[in-house]
């Protein structure tokens, strides 16, 4: 069924879990989370970023409404999540799509902008009943950035300006720098988990890790431990679709019908999504 990313996230936080948040892409993604999920015998949020209603033509209510309609399909909990959202034009298209949250990201904005910028989307989403999410800090590695960027301990998180920053833009959760990075497709990010700590004791609100693919099952185990409750997951997923469909076609050149590489693909998804969950569980 469609459950609202908020009754997930407090669930998981006062289970001492996380949720997983996997990104959609294609049909196919939303397919395999679902699936993955119902595997796993866990809930997920799917969530669709800026960048991938761009790839859809900017055009929100295709994928959206395929996406709700899965979840809405699925024996998994699940719940529809906007990432990333940079322009305020597409933060108010998700009002009626179907989406109980979104993340709207400033983090590009100086600290005053940022703040300015995030309020606004606050009032706007609470009046709707829309979680909101944004990030302080820069996780790095979005659009082709370097990677390593992230873990320069410049762009990480700073406990005290987390706090004043929850503070003033009345965020229903905070996605923080801590080292990890998006875009990774091997798994060696080393997470900052002293300062993970410091944030988890100091902010009010659920943490988000974003950029886990690149961070080992051991380090997010860790860092769920240590009170991280969302984690985001969409690179991995494309590196299982992409790695299956690849060793299809490299060994059939014959094949037109695009559901015969799809189906292993899309398998590829769902088994990385299960394991992602098994980890997460505690
Ligand atoms: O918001 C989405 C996530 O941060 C995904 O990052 O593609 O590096 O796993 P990733
Ligand atoms: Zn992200």
């Amino acid at each position: 069924p469609l459950v609202s990313t908020g009754e997930l996230v407090s669930a998981a936080a006062a289970g001492g879990q996380g949720v997983a948040a996997f990104n959609v892409i294609t049909l196919e993604h939303a397919e395999a989370i679902a699936a993955g999920a119902e595997r796993a015998g866990r809930p997920a949020i799917l969530q669709i970023s800026e960048n991938a209603v761009k790839f859809h033509g900017g055009r929100l209510t295709a994928i959206a409404a395929a996406t709700a309609a899965v979840a809405r399909a699925s024996d998994a909990p699940l719940s529809l999540h906007l990432d990333h959202v940079e322009s305020p034009g597409l933060l108010r298209a998700a009002d009626g799509e179907g989406f109980s949250s979104v993340m709207f990201d400033a983090s590009k904005l100086s600290y005053g902008a940022n703040v300015a910028a995030t309020s606004e989307a606050v009032v706007w989403g609470h009046a709707r009943g829309i979680w909101i999410e944004a990030e302080l800090g820069k996780v790095g590695g979005k659009d082709g950035e370097p990677p390593l960027g992230a873990h320069a301990p410049g762009v990480r998180t700073d406990p005290a300006e987390a706090v004043a920053y929850v503070r003033d833009t009345g965020v229903d959760a905070l996605a923080v720098a801590v080292g990890s990075s998006h875009a990774m497709t091997d798994r060696t990010a080393a997470l900052d988990h002293e300062l993970i700590g410091a944030l988890r004791r100091a902010v009010p609100v659920p943490l988000v890790l974003h950029g886990s693919s690149g961070v080992p099952d051991a380090e997010i185990r860790q860092a769920v431990a240590a009170g991280m409750v969302k984690i985001n997951v969409g690179t991995a997923l494309n590196t299982a679709f992409t790695g299956a469909a690849r060793a299809f076609l490299a060994a059939d050149t014959k094949t037109v019908d695009p559901r015969k590489y799809l189906v292993p693909a899309r398998e590829a998804m769902t088994g990385t999504v299960a394991a992602f969950l098994k980890v997460i569980s505690g």
